[in-house]
């Protein structure tokens, strides 16, 4: 049985993967393809193309589609239509269409390719089909939700409105996480821990409302608490951007800004906290799966792990909506009566490889300069020991927002001038924003306190105070870094490119961070690799065997 499942009834982050008797065979992201980041209201057609490519069928072969969300409560975002009305599509037979719950969509995509037998499962996001968090137990096939807290009691929405009122925007939860490393906790946010839970007792929207509506009321209502707790809030400061155009704005933030931030990342870190222990005093597993967008939070992954409470974590790399396909897939199967295959996830790396051929057609056609390197591991490496930023393509892209080595920019974690040059002429992100590194996995226990295999960067962990002069380029403020520790038999090329950094540098890790520039998706294909590369300050570019360098 052939499913085709998709992501992006709530209007962002779409996505399709093909599900064949129970496991995973494909998976693309839309954004990657139409270009915008999260493909904010565009149906994930793009990514369905790529998903026959890869898994050499028709749409014609696919018995079944499964979406990730309720189509009744997303119906005025118009997602599905917009699918089955595109041109590509024209003429097609629609399969029959069936939906998952969103919540269980994102439990099934974390737990059935976390490979446990048995597990406790967190799903933490905005909301979706009016659910914000979910508390479930996996055993074998099975999920079973215990509990589900509805969109006014979203941890989601109340980090957002957090980010959101210090100028970070609605979907700047990861700067709010790198800023609250610059502050203390010394606030109360109006999340209460309670005997069975916690609860966030500041006002209910309208049941009737559509999505739409109850979202925007909802924020109205936390933002006029953020208001009246704290005052006006950082304010922008407006400039002509001269040399690439449009508006620049930047933000000075005080003690008390930088306070605000860390005081809302601990309310939502001792929640989390809060709601694991619980689970563990009910004795259902002691194995964690944490889906859902707030699962990116890895400080607060950090954490859990750090508590000893569980035996084991997972967290999918695509833990936003785009993974939920994924679960929403594998249910379908499931009621089809063919069991979802269960097994950890072998590799996070989908959909087309490049080779050398189609990379140096590219290079030609644009009329560029380049150099065919007989070793582009060690070449690279000696760039990077020389203090170069590089861009480096290679393979698959990744699933989920993180770089894992295929898609990246790299650079020695030695030089504190690269961090600089990446931050501000690459990246073009705020000046206080960390970096992370890639280590290899056997010598992670040389950067950090109590490594463990983190090849997702999902997790953050404190930085040896032996090691920080040697590496400042990705150790934050408080000492912390969010590693994504390698292993070979995963990403062998990457995993070889930071070996002969190691041997030059004595230095068992390299910087990594997306290979993308601000506001943009992370590049698929030779072509975006090459317009970054040329619009933005990198050095050279590793692209499949090829190298090109300013
Ligand atoms: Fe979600």
């Amino acid at each position: 049985m052939l499913i085709l499942g998709l992501s992006g009834g709530l209007g962002h982050d779409s996505a399709a993967c093909l599900v064949h008797d129970g496991v995973l065979v494909a998976y693309a992201e839309e954004e990657r393809f139409c270009r915008k980041k999260h493909a904010y209201g565009e149906p994930p057609v793009l990514s369905l193309l790529n998903c026959l490519s890869q898994a050499g069928v028709a749409f014609e072969d696919i018995d079944l589609i499964a979406l990730s969300w309720d189509p009744q409560k997303a119906e005025e975002l118009g997602i599905l239509e917009k699918f089955k009305k595109h041109p590509v599509l024209s003429g097609k037979k629609m399969p029959t269409i069936i939906s998952v719950s969103h919540h269980l969509c994102h439990a099934a995509s974390a737990y059935y390719l976390s490979g446990f037998d048995d597990a406790v499962i967190l799903v933490m996001d905005g909301q979706g089909d009016d659910i914000s968090t979910t508390v479930a137990y996996g055993k074998n096939e099975h999920i079973e939700v215990k509990q589900e807290y509805g969109i006014s009691q979203s941890l989601g929405f109340f980090y957002s409105i957090v980010s959101d009122y210090l100028q970070l925007g609605a979907s700047g939860e990861g700067k709010l996480m790198g800023l609250a490393s610059y502050g203390e906790s010394v606030y109360d946010f109006s999340v209460r821990l309670t005997e069975d839970g916690y609860e966030i007792p500041i006002g209910e929207p309208d049941s009737s409302l559509g999505l739409e509506d109850k979202y925007n009321k909802l924020t109205r209502i936390w933002m006029k608490e953020m208001y009246r707790k704290f005052g006006d809030p950082p304010k922008r400061i407006y400039s002509n951007n001269t040399l690439y155009g449009g508006l620049n704005y930047t933000v000075e933030y005080s003690k008390k800004h930088k306070d605000i931030a860390a005081s809302a990342q601990q309310a939502l870190e001792d929640t989390i906290v809060h709601l694991c222990q619980q689970t563990i005093r009910q004795g259902n597993s002691k194995n964690l799966v944490i889906g859902g967008g707030v699962a990116l939070n890895c400080t607060t992954n950090g954490r859990l792990e750090r508590l000893g409470i569980f035996d084991e974590i997972f967290v999918l790399p695509a833990t936003n909506d785009a993974g939920g396909c994924i679960g929403a897939a594998m249910i379908a199967s499931k009621e089809r009566s063919v069991l979802p295959v269960k097994g950890r996830l072998k590799t996070p790396y989908w959909g087309i490889s490049y080779d050398d051929n189609h990379i140096s057609e590219v290079l030609n056609k644009l009329g560029l300069k380049y150099n065919y390197s007989s070793d582009i591991c060690r070449q690279t490496a000696e760039l990077i020991d020389r203090g170069k930023v590089i861009g480096w393509f290679q393979g698959a892209a990744e699933m989920g927002p993180r770089a894992l080595g295929n898609r990246s920019i790299t650079a020695s974690p030695a030089s504190y001038d690269s961090y600089v040059k990446v931050n501000q002429k690459i990246k073009f992100r705020e000046s206080w924003r960390p970096l992370a590194p890639s280590i290899m996995d056997e010598h992670a226990d040389w950067l950090v306190e109590e490594a463990q295999y983190s090849p997702y960067m999902l997790k953050a962990y404190t930085v040896k105070e032996e090691r920080r002069q040697a590496v400042p380029a990705i150790v934050h403020v408080d000492g912390s870094t969010r590693p994504q520790t390698v292993r070979s038999e995963v990403n062998p090329v990457w995993h070889q490119l930071i070996a002969e950094h190691y041997k030059l540098s004595g230095i068992p890790l390299i910087m990594n961070t997306s290979l993308n520039t601000r506001g943009e998706p992370v590049c698929e294909t030779p072509y975006d690799a090459i317009k970054t590369f040329y619009t933005s300050a990198m050095d050279a570019l590793a692209v499949g065997n090829f190298l090109i360098e300013k």
